[in-house]
Protein backbone atom coordinates (compact mmCIF):
# COMPACT_ATOMS: atom_id res chain seq x y z
CA UNK A 1 0.00 0.00 0.00
CA UNK A 2 2.89 2.15 0.90
CA UNK A 3 4.54 1.21 -2.48
CA UNK A 4 1.66 2.60 -4.51
CA UNK A 5 0.08 5.36 -2.25
CA UNK A 6 3.00 6.90 0.06
CA UNK A 7 3.62 7.46 3.44
CA UNK A 8 0.30 9.53 4.06
CA UNK A 9 -2.45 8.30 5.60
CA UNK A 10 -4.81 6.17 3.70
CA UNK A 11 -8.19 6.56 3.31
CA UNK A 12 -9.84 2.74 3.15
CA UNK A 13 -13.25 2.70 0.87
CA UNK A 14 -15.88 1.40 3.85
CA UNK A 15 -19.03 2.80 2.94
CA UNK A 16 -20.45 5.02 5.70
CA UNK A 17 -17.11 5.57 7.90
CA UNK A 18 -13.99 7.81 7.68
CA UNK A 19 -11.34 4.89 8.80
CA UNK A 20 -7.88 5.59 7.46
CA UNK A 21 -4.74 3.80 7.80
CA UNK A 22 -1.58 5.07 9.32
CA UNK A 23 1.26 4.47 6.98
CA UNK A 24 4.27 6.28 8.48
CA UNK A 25 5.98 6.23 12.21
CA UNK A 26 5.79 10.05 12.67
CA UNK A 27 1.99 9.75 12.01
CA UNK A 28 1.92 6.88 14.60
CA UNK A 29 3.79 8.85 16.54
CA UNK A 30 1.42 11.76 16.68
CA UNK A 31 -2.40 9.39 17.18
CA UNK A 32 -0.50 8.29 20.01
CA UNK A 33 1.02 11.11 21.89
CA UNK A 34 -2.04 12.82 20.96
CA UNK A 35 -4.42 10.59 23.28
CA UNK A 36 -7.37 10.07 24.56
CA UNK A 37 -7.94 13.59 23.27
CA UNK A 38 -8.66 14.05 20.63
CA UNK A 39 -7.65 10.63 19.36
CA UNK A 40 -9.63 8.16 22.05
CA UNK A 41 -8.70 5.05 22.61
CA UNK A 42 -12.61 4.41 23.21
CA UNK A 43 -13.15 3.46 19.83
CA UNK A 44 -16.63 2.08 18.52
CA UNK A 45 -15.31 -1.27 18.02
CA UNK A 46 -13.49 -1.59 21.21
CA UNK A 47 -16.28 -0.54 23.31
CA UNK A 48 -18.45 -3.12 21.72
CA UNK A 49 -15.43 -6.02 22.38
CA UNK A 50 -14.18 -5.24 25.54
CA UNK A 51 -17.45 -3.96 27.49
CA UNK A 52 -18.58 -7.79 26.99
CA UNK A 53 -16.22 -8.28 30.39
CA UNK A 54 -15.37 -4.95 31.47
CA UNK A 55 -18.04 -2.24 30.72
CA UNK A 56 -16.22 0.18 32.88
CA UNK A 57 -12.69 -0.29 31.77
CA UNK A 58 -10.57 2.77 32.03
CA UNK A 59 -9.76 2.07 27.62
CA UNK A 60 -13.67 1.84 26.87
CA UNK A 61 -14.43 5.23 28.72
CA UNK A 62 -13.87 9.15 27.87
CA UNK A 63 -14.13 12.28 30.26
CA UNK A 64 -13.80 12.45 33.53
CA UNK A 65 -14.77 8.48 34.29
CA UNK A 66 -11.86 7.94 31.92
CA UNK A 67 -9.49 10.10 34.04
CA UNK A 68 -10.07 8.58 37.06
CA UNK A 69 -9.66 5.10 35.87
CA UNK A 70 -6.94 5.75 34.48
CA UNK A 71 -5.31 6.82 37.77
CA UNK A 72 -6.64 4.27 39.49
CA UNK A 73 -4.75 1.77 37.24
CA UNK A 74 -1.81 4.01 37.04
CA UNK A 75 -1.66 4.18 41.25
CA UNK A 76 -2.29 0.42 41.94
CA UNK A 77 -0.02 -0.95 38.96
CA UNK A 78 2.69 1.72 40.04
CA UNK A 79 3.34 2.48 36.22
CA UNK A 80 6.33 4.88 36.77
CA UNK A 81 8.29 2.30 39.12
CA UNK A 82 10.36 -0.96 37.32
CA UNK A 83 9.38 -2.53 40.58
CA UNK A 84 6.17 -2.64 42.26
CA UNK A 85 6.25 -2.14 46.02
CA UNK A 86 5.39 -5.37 46.17
CA UNK A 87 7.85 -7.41 44.02
CA UNK A 88 9.01 -9.05 46.85
CA UNK A 89 6.00 -11.35 47.45
CA UNK A 90 5.42 -11.31 44.08
CA UNK A 91 8.38 -13.12 43.32
CA UNK A 92 7.95 -15.71 46.05
CA UNK A 93 4.65 -16.47 44.38
CA UNK A 94 6.24 -16.90 41.19
CA UNK A 95 9.32 -18.89 42.07
CA UNK A 96 6.96 -21.57 43.89
CA UNK A 97 4.51 -21.85 40.91
CA UNK A 98 7.40 -22.07 38.13
CA UNK A 99 9.58 -24.66 40.63
CA UNK A 100 6.37 -26.74 40.90
CA UNK A 101 6.25 -26.38 36.80
CA UNK A 102 9.77 -26.96 36.40
CA UNK A 103 9.53 -30.63 38.18
CA UNK A 104 5.98 -31.36 36.23
CA UNK A 105 7.88 -30.75 33.01
CA UNK A 106 11.12 -32.86 34.01
CA UNK A 107 8.20 -35.92 34.84
CA UNK A 108 6.60 -35.55 31.72
CA UNK A 109 9.32 -34.96 29.70
CA UNK A 110 8.85 -31.45 28.10
CA UNK A 111 7.29 -28.12 28.68
CA UNK A 112 4.03 -27.91 26.50
CA UNK A 113 1.91 -24.64 26.13
CA UNK A 114 -1.36 -26.56 28.06
CA UNK A 115 1.21 -26.92 31.08
CA UNK A 116 2.43 -23.98 30.98
CA UNK A 117 -0.86 -22.16 30.96
CA UNK A 118 -2.28 -23.83 33.83
CA UNK A 119 0.97 -22.73 35.72
CA UNK A 120 0.66 -19.46 34.12
CA UNK A 121 -2.80 -18.27 35.34
CA UNK A 122 -1.80 -19.99 39.46
CA UNK A 123 0.93 -17.30 38.69
CA UNK A 124 -1.38 -14.59 37.72
CA UNK A 125 -4.63 -15.36 40.17
CA UNK A 126 -1.89 -15.87 43.35
CA UNK A 127 -0.30 -12.35 42.42
CA UNK A 128 -3.24 -10.52 41.58
CA UNK A 129 -5.70 -12.10 44.24
CA UNK A 130 -3.42 -14.45 46.64
CA UNK A 131 -3.04 -17.71 47.64
CA UNK A 132 -6.93 -17.95 47.99
CA UNK A 133 -7.72 -17.88 44.33
CA UNK A 134 -4.60 -20.54 43.70
CA UNK A 135 -7.00 -22.69 42.26
CA UNK A 136 -10.29 -20.54 41.45
CA UNK A 137 -10.21 -22.10 37.29
CA UNK A 138 -13.58 -20.71 37.30
CA UNK A 139 -12.75 -17.63 37.23
CA UNK A 140 -10.85 -17.77 34.04
CA UNK A 141 -13.20 -19.78 32.73
CA UNK A 142 -15.99 -17.45 33.05
CA UNK A 143 -13.75 -14.44 31.62
CA UNK A 144 -12.82 -16.66 28.71
CA UNK A 145 -16.27 -17.90 27.54
CA UNK A 146 -17.25 -13.48 27.51
CA UNK A 147 -13.81 -13.14 25.76
CA UNK A 148 -15.27 -15.79 23.42
CA UNK A 149 -18.74 -13.68 22.87
CA UNK A 150 -16.07 -10.55 22.42
CA UNK A 151 -14.40 -11.32 19.39
CA UNK A 152 -18.25 -11.05 17.72
CA UNK A 153 -18.51 -7.23 19.48
CA UNK A 154 -21.90 -6.08 18.39
CA UNK A 155 -22.97 -8.79 16.24
CA UNK A 156 -23.65 -11.12 20.07
CA UNK A 157 -26.20 -9.81 23.05
CA UNK A 158 -24.72 -8.33 25.68
CA UNK A 159 -24.48 -11.68 28.10
CA UNK A 160 -25.94 -9.57 31.52
CA UNK A 161 -25.90 -12.84 34.00
CA UNK A 162 -22.29 -13.95 32.62
CA UNK A 163 -20.85 -10.86 33.32
CA UNK A 164 -22.50 -10.42 36.89
CA UNK A 165 -21.44 -13.50 37.30
CA UNK A 166 -17.54 -12.89 36.91
CA UNK A 167 -17.88 -9.12 38.83
CA UNK A 168 -18.99 -10.94 41.58
CA UNK A 169 -16.18 -13.60 41.77
CA UNK A 170 -13.63 -10.82 41.31
CA UNK A 171 -15.10 -8.43 43.92
CA UNK A 172 -14.92 -11.93 46.68
CA UNK A 173 -11.58 -12.31 45.29
CA UNK A 174 -10.39 -8.60 45.97
CA UNK A 175 -12.45 -8.33 49.20
CA UNK A 176 -10.25 -10.38 50.83
CA UNK A 177 -7.46 -8.22 49.95
CA UNK A 178 -4.71 -11.03 51.03
CA UNK A 179 -0.96 -9.47 52.09
CA UNK A 180 1.36 -8.84 49.22
CA UNK A 181 -1.27 -8.85 46.23
CA UNK A 182 -2.52 -6.81 43.87
CA UNK A 183 -6.12 -6.75 45.49
CA UNK A 184 -4.42 -5.40 49.13
CA UNK A 185 -2.97 -2.13 46.44
CA UNK A 186 -6.57 -2.17 45.19
CA UNK A 187 -8.20 -2.09 49.07
CA UNK A 188 -5.72 0.73 50.08
CA UNK A 189 -6.85 3.10 46.94
CA UNK A 190 -10.20 4.13 47.95
CA UNK A 191 -10.89 5.12 44.66
CA UNK A 192 -13.50 7.58 42.94
CA UNK A 193 -17.14 6.43 42.87
CA UNK A 194 -16.72 6.43 39.02
CA UNK A 195 -14.07 3.21 39.52
CA UNK A 196 -15.32 -0.24 39.61
CA UNK A 197 -12.35 -1.77 40.27
CA UNK A 198 -13.78 -5.49 39.53
CA UNK A 199 -13.83 -3.79 36.06
CA UNK A 200 -10.31 -2.22 35.70
CA UNK A 201 -9.55 -6.14 37.18
CA UNK A 202 -10.99 -7.93 34.30
CA UNK A 203 -9.00 -5.93 32.34
CA UNK A 204 -5.87 -6.96 34.13
CA UNK A 205 -7.15 -10.88 33.93
CA UNK A 206 -7.41 -10.24 29.93
CA UNK A 207 -3.93 -9.12 29.31
CA UNK A 208 -2.08 -11.04 31.64
CA UNK A 209 -2.88 -13.81 29.07
CA UNK A 210 -0.45 -12.04 26.14
CA UNK A 211 1.86 -11.84 29.08
CA UNK A 212 1.84 -15.63 28.86
CA UNK A 213 1.60 -15.70 25.32
CA UNK A 214 5.10 -13.16 25.05
CA UNK A 215 6.92 -15.65 28.18
CA UNK A 216 6.64 -18.63 26.33
CA UNK A 217 7.66 -17.25 22.99
CA UNK A 218 11.14 -15.56 24.75
CA UNK A 219 11.24 -19.25 26.13
CA UNK A 220 11.76 -20.16 22.56
CA UNK A 221 13.92 -17.61 21.16
CA UNK A 222 15.96 -18.09 23.89
CA UNK A 223 16.29 -21.74 23.07
CA UNK A 224 17.25 -21.51 19.40
CA UNK A 225 19.62 -18.69 19.69
CA UNK A 226 22.47 -19.64 21.73
CA UNK A 227 24.52 -16.27 21.89
CA UNK A 228 21.53 -14.60 23.31
CA UNK A 229 20.92 -17.62 25.47
CA UNK A 230 24.43 -17.08 27.35
CA UNK A 231 24.20 -13.24 27.39
CA UNK A 232 20.81 -14.19 29.29
CA UNK A 233 22.67 -16.77 31.49
CA UNK A 234 25.49 -14.59 32.44
CA UNK A 235 22.95 -11.83 33.88
CA UNK A 236 21.27 -14.36 35.57
CA UNK A 237 24.81 -15.94 36.76
CA UNK A 238 24.64 -12.27 38.40
CA UNK A 239 21.50 -11.29 39.99
CA UNK A 240 20.26 -12.95 43.30
CA UNK A 241 17.16 -15.09 42.53
CA UNK A 242 15.72 -14.47 45.96
CA UNK A 243 15.76 -10.76 45.30
CA UNK A 244 13.41 -8.58 42.79
CA UNK A 245 15.56 -7.09 39.69
CA UNK A 246 15.17 -5.58 36.35
CA UNK A 247 17.22 -7.94 34.48
CA UNK A 248 17.38 -5.04 31.91
CA UNK A 249 18.75 -8.01 29.39
CA UNK A 250 16.31 -10.27 30.05
CA UNK A 251 13.46 -7.45 29.77
CA UNK A 252 14.44 -6.64 26.34
CA UNK A 253 14.33 -10.32 25.25
CA UNK A 254 10.60 -10.30 26.13
CA UNK A 255 10.31 -6.76 24.32
CA UNK A 256 11.79 -8.23 21.12
CA UNK A 257 9.30 -11.25 21.67
CA UNK A 258 6.56 -8.63 21.47
CA UNK A 259 8.05 -7.07 18.77
CA UNK A 260 8.56 -9.92 16.85
CA UNK A 261 5.20 -10.98 17.53
CA UNK A 262 3.01 -8.53 19.29
CA UNK A 263 0.01 -9.55 20.96
CA UNK A 264 -1.68 -6.06 19.89
CA UNK A 265 -1.54 -6.23 16.33
CA UNK A 266 -3.82 -3.35 16.07
CA UNK A 267 -3.86 0.01 17.93
CA UNK A 268 -7.04 1.47 17.33
CA UNK A 269 -8.35 5.19 17.49
CA UNK A 270 -11.59 7.44 16.99
CA UNK A 271 -10.78 11.24 16.14
CA UNK A 272 -13.46 12.92 18.23
CA UNK A 273 -13.02 16.09 16.45
CA UNK A 274 -12.56 17.34 13.28
CA UNK A 275 -8.76 16.52 12.25
CA UNK A 276 -6.33 18.68 10.43
CA UNK A 277 -3.96 16.23 8.62
CA UNK A 278 -1.55 18.62 6.34
CA UNK A 279 -3.01 19.59 3.81
CA UNK A 280 -6.55 17.49 4.29
CA UNK A 281 -9.43 17.78 6.92
CA UNK A 282 -10.26 14.21 8.70
CA UNK A 283 -14.29 14.51 9.89
CA UNK A 284 -15.33 13.88 13.73
CA UNK A 285 -15.66 10.56 14.07
CA UNK A 286 -12.54 8.74 11.67
CA UNK A 287 -11.27 5.93 12.65
CA UNK A 288 -7.49 5.74 12.80
CA UNK A 289 -5.62 2.11 12.43
CA UNK A 290 -2.32 1.30 13.13
CA UNK A 291 -0.95 -1.89 12.00
CA UNK A 292 1.85 -2.90 14.19
CA UNK A 293 3.27 -5.80 12.54
CA UNK A 294 4.22 -3.66 9.56
CA UNK A 295 5.77 -0.77 11.95
CA UNK A 296 7.81 -3.64 14.23
CA UNK A 297 8.91 -5.51 11.42
CA UNK A 298 9.21 -2.64 8.78
CA UNK A 299 11.71 -4.28 6.28
CA UNK A 300 12.45 -0.90 4.02
CA UNK A 301 13.78 1.03 7.52
CA UNK A 302 14.58 -1.89 9.77
CA UNK A 303 18.01 -3.31 9.40
CA UNK A 304 17.05 -6.00 12.05
CA UNK A 305 13.42 -6.15 10.81
CA UNK A 306 12.92 -9.93 11.21
CA UNK A 307 15.54 -10.87 13.62
CA UNK A 308 15.56 -11.62 16.98
CA UNK A 309 17.86 -8.36 18.19
CA UNK A 310 17.49 -7.69 22.01
CA UNK A 311 19.49 -4.38 21.84
CA UNK A 312 17.67 -2.26 20.07
CA UNK A 313 15.62 -1.88 23.71
CA UNK A 314 18.51 -1.25 25.50
CA UNK A 315 20.74 0.83 23.29
CA UNK A 316 17.84 3.42 22.72
CA UNK A 317 17.08 2.37 19.07
CA UNK A 318 13.33 1.07 20.01
CA UNK A 319 12.80 4.02 22.15
CA UNK A 320 13.50 6.60 19.73
CA UNK A 321 10.79 5.05 16.93
CA UNK A 322 7.51 5.87 18.03
CA UNK A 323 6.10 3.26 15.73
CA UNK A 324 7.56 0.65 17.57
CA UNK A 325 5.04 0.12 20.72
CA UNK A 326 4.22 -3.30 22.04
CA UNK A 327 2.55 -1.72 24.51
CA UNK A 328 1.40 1.60 23.38
CA UNK A 329 2.83 4.81 23.82
CA UNK A 330 1.65 8.51 24.73
CA UNK A 331 -0.39 9.23 27.56
CA UNK A 332 -2.88 5.77 26.99
CA UNK A 333 -0.09 3.23 26.54
CA UNK A 334 -0.59 -0.01 28.83
CA UNK A 335 0.21 0.90 32.98
CA UNK A 336 1.19 -2.30 33.38
CA UNK A 337 4.11 -2.38 31.32
CA UNK A 338 6.52 -2.53 34.10
CA UNK A 339 4.58 -4.85 35.97
CA UNK A 340 4.11 -7.31 32.83
CA UNK A 341 8.54 -7.14 32.22
CA UNK A 342 8.63 -8.21 35.55
CA UNK A 343 6.32 -10.50 35.76
CA UNK A 344 7.33 -12.53 32.94
CA UNK A 345 10.97 -12.10 33.01
CA UNK A 346 11.25 -13.22 36.79
CA UNK A 347 8.71 -16.66 35.63
CA UNK A 348 11.45 -16.89 32.71
CA UNK A 349 14.98 -16.28 34.52
CA UNK A 350 13.30 -19.02 37.45
CA UNK A 351 12.93 -21.77 34.56
CA UNK A 352 16.24 -20.98 32.69
CA UNK A 353 18.08 -21.12 36.31
CA UNK A 354 16.44 -24.86 36.80
CA UNK A 355 16.77 -25.95 32.95
CA UNK A 356 18.00 -26.22 29.05
CA UNK A 357 15.62 -25.62 26.98
CA UNK A 358 15.24 -27.29 23.71
CA UNK A 359 12.70 -26.23 20.85
CA UNK A 360 10.90 -29.83 20.22
CA UNK A 361 9.67 -28.93 17.45
C1 LIG B 1 2.29 -8.73 27.20
C2 LIG B 1 1.41 -8.12 27.96
C3 LIG B 1 0.73 -6.83 27.63
C4 LIG B 1 0.83 -6.07 26.49
C5 LIG B 1 1.66 -6.32 25.24
C6 LIG B 1 -0.02 -4.92 26.70
C7 LIG B 1 -0.22 -3.93 25.78
C8 LIG B 1 -1.16 -2.93 25.90
C9 LIG B 1 -1.51 -2.02 24.86
C10 LIG B 1 -0.93 -2.04 23.45
C11 LIG B 1 -2.46 -1.18 25.36
C12 LIG B 1 -3.13 -0.05 24.62
C13 LIG B 1 -4.29 -0.58 23.87
C14 LIG B 1 -4.94 0.44 23.03
O1 LIG B 1 -4.39 1.50 22.77
O2 LIG B 1 -6.05 0.17 22.57
C15 LIG B 1 -2.70 -1.57 26.73
C16 LIG B 1 -3.59 -0.95 27.57
C17 LIG B 1 -3.78 -1.32 28.88
N1 LIG B 1 -3.11 -2.30 29.57
FE1 LIG B 1 -1.76 -3.55 28.81
N2 LIG B 1 -0.59 -4.99 27.95
C18 LIG B 1 -0.16 -6.15 28.53
C19 LIG B 1 -0.51 -6.60 29.79
C20 LIG B 1 -1.17 -5.85 30.72
C21 LIG B 1 -1.39 -6.25 32.09
C22 LIG B 1 -0.93 -7.57 32.68
C23 LIG B 1 -2.10 -5.27 32.68
C24 LIG B 1 -2.56 -5.16 34.09
C25 LIG B 1 -2.06 -5.84 35.10
C26 LIG B 1 -2.37 -4.26 31.68
C27 LIG B 1 -3.11 -3.11 31.88
C28 LIG B 1 -3.55 -2.30 30.86
C29 LIG B 1 -4.57 -1.27 31.03
C30 LIG B 1 -5.32 -0.95 32.31
C31 LIG B 1 -4.72 -0.66 29.79
C32 LIG B 1 -5.68 0.48 29.44
C33 LIG B 1 -4.94 1.78 29.51
C34 LIG B 1 -5.82 3.00 29.32
O3 LIG B 1 -7.04 2.91 29.41
O4 LIG B 1 -5.25 4.08 29.10
N3 LIG B 1 -1.78 -4.65 30.51
N4 LIG B 1 -1.88 -2.63 27.03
Amino acid sequence: LRERHGSRPLRLAVPGRTIVLLLSPDDVGRVLAESPEPFTPDTVEKHAALGKFQPHGSLISRGRPRRERRRFNEAVLETHRPLHHLSGPMLVRIGEECDRLAAETEDAGGLDWRRFERAWWRIVRRVVFGDGAADDRTVIDLLDALRRSANWAYLTPTRARAREALAERLREHLDRAEDGTLAAAVAREAPDPLVDPADQVAHWLFAFDAAGMALMRTLALLAVNRGHRHVARCELGASDPDSPEELPYLRACVLESLRLWPTTPLLLRDGVTETRWGPETLPEGTSFLVYTPLFNRDGERLPFADRFTPGIWTDGTAEADPSITPFSGGPACCPGRNLVLFTVTSALARLLRREEYRLAS
